[in-house]
């Protein structure tokens, strides 16, 4: 990049679920030649929870990594605003561009609106209205400084609206996260991931991180059960993420002859997982969206969620550990419809463009 020009856009992401969504934004900004730098803050730092998804997402490598890696809340979010103050108080970037709703996203939305630079938000308005999980409160704290606000569904434009966000600051666009999947769309390759996994044609795909089922000993241990009544029934594959590895192998888990644990996968191949399988148990964000387009079944293992859209437009419900069961085993006696299923408004692959264009106009360059 040309030096001499002022940088236009800072991207700011550093968790798994922030690539897929900023990778779309990234490519059509640079469409439109507008300046750009991408900054990691390390929040995630393994191999796979990282490097592999700016090799398959086509995301330049980061201009900086800010290496916080792992801590407390605040310990974590204090060093990435430290670090990041240091970079936009010696660059002045144009705009902040946050996604989602980790610490990396809350951190870098109060460092820009402190120093006086605006910010955009990508994935606004969601809420849980569950104050207990971190990432509301990253959600609400990030809108609320917000110059630009990106929403994915109808539902976030009522609850900005709700809280009295101006209107004329938000836009609905589509889903980034969803663009990223059908521009992949012809790279999931189920027999190749069955063959490389060594899976039967029949299995369930799951992936669980949430604080609230895997940090206390007694929900990994209620979880534990509830998978393992699942896999009386079919094997489950489980890539999973280094917050639970502890906690459920504790809780007894694995090894289980048909819960097949395995590394958090790249991209490409979790999607392929996920296009071959049965059904998904899930308490990811992204995973409840992505099963909605895939139309494959989804099971969300929380109480609420903030995309009621995945349930209302998708294949997702909500139940209880004690629900599980019952309801695998009724999915597993049903045929997946072939194609044709309703997916939510404007999920249609070109979110990143409509952002960029917004971005673009802000700064200028439109
Ligand atoms: C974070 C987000 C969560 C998101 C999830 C996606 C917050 C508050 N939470 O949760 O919203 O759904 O990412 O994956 O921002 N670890 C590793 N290697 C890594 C990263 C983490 O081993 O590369 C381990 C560390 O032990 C760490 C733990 O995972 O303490 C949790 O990591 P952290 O980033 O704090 O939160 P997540 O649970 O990953
Ligand atoms: N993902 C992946 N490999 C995995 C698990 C997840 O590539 O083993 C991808 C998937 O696209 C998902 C995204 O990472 O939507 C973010 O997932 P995560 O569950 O970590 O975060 P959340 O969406 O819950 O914040």
């Amino acid at each position: 990049m040309n030096s001499d020009v002022p940088v236009q856009v800072v991207h700011v992401t550093g968790a798994r679920p922030n690539f897929p969504k900023a990778a779309p934004v990234v490519r059509a900004l640079g469409a439109r030649g507008v300046r750009q730098r991408l900054i990691h803050t390390g929040q995630h730092y393994d191999e796979r929870m990282s490097d592999v998804f700016f090799r398959q997402l086509g995301l330049p490598e980061p201009d900086e990594n800010l290496a916080v890696g792992s801590g407390s809340h605040a310990g974590q979010t204090g060093e990435v605003m430290v670090g990041l103050e240091r970079l936009f108080v010696a660059s002045r970037p144009g705009l902040v561009v946050v996604y989602g709703d980790v610490n990396s996203t809350l951190a870098a939305a109060l460092v820009a609106t402190k120093l006086g630079i605006p910010v955009a938000h990508v994935e606004a308005g969601l809420r849980s209205f569950n104050r207990s999980m971190p990432e509301e409160i990253n959600r609400l704290v990030t809108d609320r400084v917000s110059e630009l606000l990106f929403a994915t569904s109808p539902d976030a434009l009522v609850h900005l609206g709700n809280e009295g966000v101006d209107p004329a600051r938000v836009h609905f666009v589509g889903n980034p996260m969803i663009d990223t999947l059908l521009a992949n769309l012809h790279l999931f390759d189920v027999p190749l991931v069955r063959q490389q996994l060594s899976l039967p044609e029949r299995y369930v795909v799951a992936t669980l991180h949430r604080p609230a089922n895997v940090d206390d000993p007694g929900d990994a241990a209620e979880l534990t059960k509830a998978l393992h009544t699942v896999a009386d029934q079919v094997l489950i594959v489980l890539p999973l993420h280094p917050r639970g590895r502890a906690s459920l192998a504790a809780a007894g888990l694995f090894p289980h002859p048909r819960i097949r644990v395995v590394e958090p996968q790249g991209y490409v191949e979790f999607l392929s997982l996920v296009r071959g399988a049965r059904a998904v148990v899930t308490d990811s964000g992204g995973v409840q969206e992505e099963t909605t387009v895939l139309g494959v079944p989804c099971l969300t293992l929380r109480a609420e969620t903030e995309r009621p859209v995945t349930i209302s437009h998708g294949t997702n419900r909500l139940v209880t550990r004690e629900e599980l069961a019952e309801a695998v085993r009724a999915l597993l006696v049903t045929q997946r419809p072939a194609a044709g299923w309703p997916t939510p408004p404007l999920w249609d692959g070109r979110a990143g463009s409509r952002i960029a264009e917004v971005i673009a106009r802000f700064v200028g360059a439109g």
